[in-house]
């Protein structure tokens, strides 16, 4: 009864500030093959008359989003203008270890860190944000995150909406609590403000036709069971690492922290109408997190949980108001996108299995921490070593009583098997998170670990619940590099080889003076 009290009195309230609509901010561009990116200890505005202490990307929230094309060459410079270390992952991104922007990356106070690397990524939307140890949860939070949008040959080639801003547009969903004068709050259980891009209580124009978005949620913990008022019906087309075989049409789509989701909704027709970009959070089976219960049975629960109007409710995210065409809309949904080629259980090298628990057991076990393979995030553990090029089938079982979002660097991979049964077509693309259902549940996915490889600097992998991952749900792998067994070593005095021009830009000689060997080549790039 009491739940249902403090539903409506939130509808109360949404119905009278609804006159005061913020219009979407829209982060900023960059592109080109120089990124230059300053974290900035700043402030924003997102309540009229409160000034909000922020982090922010070459902005007062959020960071602008840098646009890639898959095959350039890029240099960024990190510049840490915070009064705290801070490290930024590139999400999703298959960067080398040394490049990625781990925990062990750290960027002090007023230093720059300049990561470069080929842009070797499928066309989708991929995101940066802090990653330091203890901390992603608090700098995440504060805003100091953004985004990346890669395009490539096989998608420039769709007849698909493409022009971000106008029928193409990020939306970056979070859930924040913010204390009486708007400072923002690291209260995990009270976040009951929805924010899009930054905007509280935001609405868009969009034109009549088909529009893109692309769906990031950025929200420490809770997951969003996406749908269109009124139940209209829209397709996805991209899951968090490219495109899927052909659209799949929807009318949920549940979102976990860290994963992105690109979709097309088809306004034709509908100038002048409104209509709300909800979370059906009500529909959600118990363990998940914005459930009514977060946990397998009424008995686990997370204080203040009960008593924030999000959890088990419907609530709006964003409001589109639907507006003329533009001059040369798209109109069509294509009927097929890309070819997605999982690679074969038959090439499979190792098999691992990483099994989540809970350290406490009882009624508290849903408040972590949490485990992996019984051991906590240590700094100085390498938890696997897994040898350059193998593909893996990784199995996670979620012992605990809530859905883990699980987040894997370096790789995409494909889900294999939910329970023992293949992903619904939604799920079936490149995915770097996949929300692992709790009570025994498990997920298996396949990939491939290729083309870096070092001996010391390491990948993350964890859960995506900020909370989660702060307090040691995480664990490092390396990838070995090949042995070099039975290679010679070239001595530089004999003739026997020779390399010229050393150093050389686009091409290498390699001349052997014996002529009866049969030699096999392998270049290793151990820069990019
Ligand atoms: Cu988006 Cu290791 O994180
Ligand atoms: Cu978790």
């Amino acid at each position: 009864m009491k739940k249902v009290l403090l539903i409506l009195s939130s509808l109360f309230f949404s119905a009278t500030i609804s006159k005061s609509q913020n219009l979407l901010a829209i982060p900023d561009t960059m592109s080109g093959t120089t990124f230059n990116l300053n974290i900035l200890d700043t402030s924003n505005v997102f309540y009229p008359g409160y000034t909000t202490n922020t982090f922010g990307v070459n902005a007062k929230y959020l960071g602008p989003t840098l646009f890639l094309n898959k095959g350039d060459s890029v240099s960024m410079n990190v510049n840490n203008q915070l009064m705290d270390t801070t490290t930024i992952h590139w999400h999703g991104l298959h960067v080398s270890a040394m490049n990625d922007g781990g925990p062990h990356m750290v960027i002090p106070p007023s230093t720059i860190w300049n990561p470069k690397f080929k842009v070797r990524d499928h066309a989708a939307m991929y995101w940066y944000h802090p990653h330091l140890h203890m901390m992603t949860n608090m700098h995440a939070s504060m805003g100091a995150a953004g985004l990346i949008i890669v395009r490539d040959s096989t998608e420039r080639t769709l007849n698909l909406p493409r022009t971000y801003g106008t029928d193409d547009f990020p939306l970056v969903i979070q859930s924040k609590c913010f204390d009486a004068t708007k400072q923002i709050v690291i209260d995990n259980a009270s976040d009951s403000v929805m924010l899009v891009n930054g905007t509280v209580n935001a609405y868009l124009p969009s034109p009549a036709q088909v529009v893109r978005f692309r769906l990031l949620n950025a929200s420490s913990e809770r997951v969003y069971n996406v749908g269109l008022q009124g139940n209209l019906s829209f397709f996805q087309i991209g899951t968090d690492g490219g495109l899927l075989d052909a659209p799949v049409a929807l009318t949920r789509l549940r979102l976990a922290p860290g994963e992105r989701a690109e979709i097309l909704v088809d306004f034709s027709g509908k100038n002048g109408q409104t209509i709300n970009l909800m979370s059906y959070a009500s529909e959600f089976i118990s363990a998940i997190y914005g459930a009514l219960q977060p946990g397998m049975g009424a008995g686990q629960t997370i204080p203040g949980y009960t008593a924030n109007v999000l959890n088990g409710a419907d609530f709006k995210l964003m409001t589109f108001n639907v507006v003329a065409p533009t001059s040369s809309p798209v109109t069509t949904i294509p009927t097929t996108l890309t070819t997605n080629t999982p690679w074969s259980i038959g090439s499979l090298n190792a098999t691992r299995t990483l099994t989540f628990m809970p350290v406490n057991m009882g009624p508290t076990a849903i408040q972590g921490p949490f485990m992996i393979n019984n051991s906590h995030f240590d700094m100085d553990v390498i938890n696997y070593s897994i040898p350059f090029d193998n593909i893996e089938v990784w199995t996670l079982i979620n012992s605990t009583p809530i859905a883990h979002p699980f987040h894997i660097h370096d790789v995409q991979f494909y889900i294999t098997e939910i329970n023992g049964v293949a992903p619904p077509a939604n799920m079936a693309g490149r995915k770097d998170v996949v929300l692992v259902p709790g009570g025994g549940q498990f997920i298996k996915f396949i990939a491939k670990f290729e083309t870096f490889c070092d001996s010391m600097a390491t990948y993350m992998y964890h859960c995506h619940m900020l909370p989660h991952e702060d307090d040691g749900m995480m664990g490092q792998f390396n990838v070995i590099c090949p042995t070099t067994v039975g290679l010679k070593e070239i001595d530089s005095d004999s003739n026997d080889l020779v390399v010229f021009p050393n150093p050389a830009s686009d091409k290498v000689i390699l001349k052997f003076n014996s002529k009866e060997k049969i030699v096999d080549v392998t270049l290793y790039d151990l820069l990019w």
